[in-house]
């Protein structure tokens, strides 16, 4: 489709994700011009400001304050009959474009549906010729989210990604509708936030000496540093970009595996007894690191600290405390971790994991806030009031939502995007298993086995980013686009059963979407393969088949 052409050729208007219901579109188009005002109503301001900012890039409109006449007028309200992030979007010649959402939310993502509508040049940053007026055909969405949690993981720990990319990250995660951006912190290769308490935590756990190219077995390192972190306004910066876009920043501190980088910056925390901690550095491979926390009240104490200046930056209702790949071989072996099991009478070391996440668990309750892990915090007990992110498959997920725990689904098998689109030895980024666009279309989020009443714990699903091997802008779209798009479809639309799905009509959207990304400057994976610029290079080593995940 030639950028210039405002009509959305495919059927459906070539959205993405799939509205509930389209009536028309009609004969004919519905301008917006120098001369169309901006009706705006109480709770649609933030909409109305985004809408000025983004239209006013594209295509100089300058929508001043409405109403003005009706065919000129784009009116924004709020109708609470309709579900909270729902909305209607009519356009037509003689009364207008109106957007009502059922809430400030709802009117935004018809916004989003809006800006799909009027082409691709939509979706740049300034006008490539003056005067050109935006259009879309006669017609009437109606629409509402299938989910409320409809997200993302970005791992900005194993490659930290500079502000900018985070803020990308959220406008496009916006116009696909989703509004959960999961960020995990702090891992074994990298701590990514200011912590005023502990200024070690990223003088010392955000940078480390080198870093493994490919899998965790490659003989190879870039022997360069690589690091980086978000100061605390930073963060309220970015969540402050992310609410704009009615999108929750859920953060995620991960413990009590996963914490290299922090013992390296504080050895104490480490399980001192059996490891010299004080040698330890921010690892610089892929993998599990052996070094995990001690299960101290000093630990405890320290994390309720950190705790403690997270809570004051993420308004998140959810907190992600992970309790993934905890390696027991130290806690085995260290003293202090055996006497601790043997005075609070724990199941051993799955029982020193949960003692962890229950006492997390009672503490962001008492502030107000929930605990989210990985499925691994089902061992040994679910903490009470815990929720689940089941990313092992969908047994963890299964299991807590019939234990009456609410639930995200994000199983490795279809929605982890870090893993490869294709077999071919081009991939960029040669892991994990093959899943293509189509198998993460094909991703149904709520477990069969489940009863309504269960399957009401399903509070939605995201896909996992991890950057292991991600270490650009450029890698990052590679593997994230097209895939998200779909993912968006599956976690908004109502979809039929997966082997129902329409493929070819989401290939048939997809053809219009692409350009919108190309408009974006998006480097998704092209259709028919990788371009030159995008293939594997040579030194990230062979692909591994049938690799676990991470690796
Ligand atoms: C995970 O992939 N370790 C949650």
């Amino acid at each position: 489709m030639p950028d210039t052409d405002p009509t959305p050729t495919a059927p459906g208007g070539g959205l993405i994700p799939a509205p509930l219901s389209i009536d028309g579109p009609g004969r004919g188009t519905v301008r917006l011009g120098q001369d169309t005002a901006l009706a705006t109503g109480p709770g649609t301001e933030g909409t109305a400001r985004w809408l000025r900012a983004t239209l006013g890039e594209a295509f100089g409109l300058p929508l001043p304050p409405g109403p003005g006449p009706a065919a000129h007028t784009l009116a924004l309200g709020l109708d609470p009959a309709l579900p909270p992030e729902g909305y209607r979007l009519a356009a037509d010649a003689r009364r207008g474009v109106r957007i009502t959402g059922g809430g400030p939310a709802g009117v935004f993502w018809g916004a989003q549906t809006l800006r799909q509508l009027l082409g691709p040049q939509a979706f740049r940053r300034a006008p490539l010729a003056p005067g050109q007026e935006p259009a879309l055909p006669p017609l009437t969405v109606e629409d509402a989210p299938r989910f409320g949690w409809r997200g993302m993981l970005l791992d900005v720990a194993r490659h930290f990604l500079p502000k900018d990319g985070v803020l990308r990250c959220l406008d496009l995660l916006a116009a696909h509708k989703l509004n959960v951006l999961h960020l995990h912190l702090t891992d074994d290769q990298g701590w990514r936030i200011e912590i005023r308490r502990y200024p070690k935590l990223t003088g010392t756990g955000a940078w480390r000496e080198r870093t493994k190219l490919g899998h965790r077995a490659s003989p190879l390192w870039d022997e360069r540093p690589h690091g980086g972190y978000y100061t605390q306004d930073d963060i309220r910066e970015i969540v402050a970009y992310a609410a704009q876009r009615h999108i929750t920043v859920v953060p995620e501190i991960d413990i009590p595996g996963h914490s290299q980088a922090a013992i390296a910056a504080y050895p104490a925390l480490g399980n001192t007894d059996v490891v010299d901690t004080t040698s330890l550095k921010v690892w610089d491979t892929w993998g599990v690191s052996p070094n995990v926390l001690a299960p101290t009240d000093s630990t405890l104490r320290f994390y309720e600290h950190v705790l403690d200046e997270v809570l004051a930056l993420f308004p998140s209702p959810f907190v992600h405390i992970g309790g993934d790949e905890c390696p027991k071989d130290q806690w085995r072996a260290s003293a202090t971790a055996q006497a601790r099991i043997a005075e609070l009478s724990l199941a051993g070391e799955d029982g020193l994991q949960s003692w962890f996440i229950r006492h997390f668990d009672r503490w962001l309750t008492a502030r107000g806030r929930r605990l989210i892990g990985w499925d691994e915090i089902l061992e040994g007990g679910l903490a009470e009031g815990a929720a689940v992110a089941s990313w092992r498959g969908r047994a963890g997920g299964v299991a807590a939502a019939k234990s009456g725990h609410d639930v995200v689904m994000c199983p490795e098998q279809q929605v982890y995007l870090d893993h490869r689109q294709h077999p071919s030895p081009d991939e960029p980024v040669p892991i994990g298993f093959v899943r293509t666009l189509e198998d993460v279309y094909r991703f149904e989020p709520v477990p069969t086995e489940l009863t309504p009443e269960q399957a009401a714990h399903v509070l939605g699903t995201q896909a996992n980013v991890w950057t292991e091997v991600m270490d650009s802008q450029q890698r990052l779209d590679y593997q994230v686009f097209p895939r998200l798009a779909a993912f968006a479809e599956v976690a908004w639309s109502r979809l039929p059963a997966p082997a129902e799905r329409d493929y070819q009509d989401l290939t048939r959207r997809m053809a219009v979407h692409y350009t919108r990304l190309d408009a974006l400057g998006v480097g998704y994976r092209p259709p028919g393969g990788p371009l030159p610029w995008q293939k594997r290079p040579g030194v990230l080593g062979r692909p591994i088949d049938g690799a676990p995940p991470n690796v």
